[in-house]
């Protein structure tokens, strides 16, 4: 293991939609936890990519990860930089997760879900996560603070005895309009669950 810290760096300049605290925390939760590969749902400009990468460069291992984004913005030069350990399904999830789980080759064992944000969408992201990961494994949701995220995440926590709810890791939130029917809506936060297989 050896952490740069030019490698760190990266979390001033990646092109995140993620506050500073929550890069570092990403950054953070890949070191920490050594994942093998890596499924993320939402990559946009490859901000998150970027991060995760990094960590994973510091690692020293074989580390991978799959990108899947109906709509991917990454510029050419940050992709130059994460495709030494990155692959991109252009597809959206949930159709996406049978070939992204096929380019892994195993089970993944740390999965970013940061797509569509609606309760449906976040609901579809999990239920086709599950079964691509490996015995144990972590999923982070971003925008856990968005009220449609925070009910699916709640929701899948009460239907799957697989899943333990670390809970918000990142506070930070960013307060927006309410939307059309009167609903709070705030962005940001980074939340945790675990993930496993046989959950005694
Ligand atoms: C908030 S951005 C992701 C930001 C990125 N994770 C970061 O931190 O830099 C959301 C992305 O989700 C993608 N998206 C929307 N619906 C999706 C779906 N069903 N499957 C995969 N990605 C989706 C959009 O194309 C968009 O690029």
């Amino acid at each position: 293991m050896t952490f740069l810290a030019q490698r760190f760096h990266i979390v001033h300049t990646t092109p995140a939609w993620m506050s500073m605290h929550e890069r570092v925390l990403l950054y953070g939760l890949v070191a920490g936890l050594q994942p093998q590969r890596i499924v993320e749902i939402g990559t946009f400009k490859g901000g998150s990519t970027l991060v995760m990468c990094a960590a994973l460069d510091d690692l020293d291992a074989d580390g991978r990860i799959v990108c899947v984004d109906p709509n991917p913005r990454v510029a050419p030069e940050d992709w130059d930089s994460v495709q030494h350990r990155a692959t991109m399904v252009a597809e959206p999830s949930p159709e996406a997760l049978a070939s992204a789980a096929e380019v892994a080759g195993a089970g993944f064992n740390f999965a970013l879900i940061d797509g569509d944000h609606t309760r449906a969408g976040v609901e579809r992201d999990i239920e086709a996560t599950l079964p691509t990961l490996a015995e144990e494994a972590h999923l982070v949701f971003h925008d856990a603070h968005y009220f449609e995220v925070r009910e699916a995440i709640d929701d899948a926590v009460r239907r799957h005895p697989t899943l333990v709810d670390a809970g918000l890791v990142s506070v930070d939130s960013s307060p927006d309009q309410p939307d059309a029917d009167g609903n709070e809506v705030a962005w940001g936060g980074l939340r945790l669950l675990r993930f496993r297989r046989h959950a005694s």
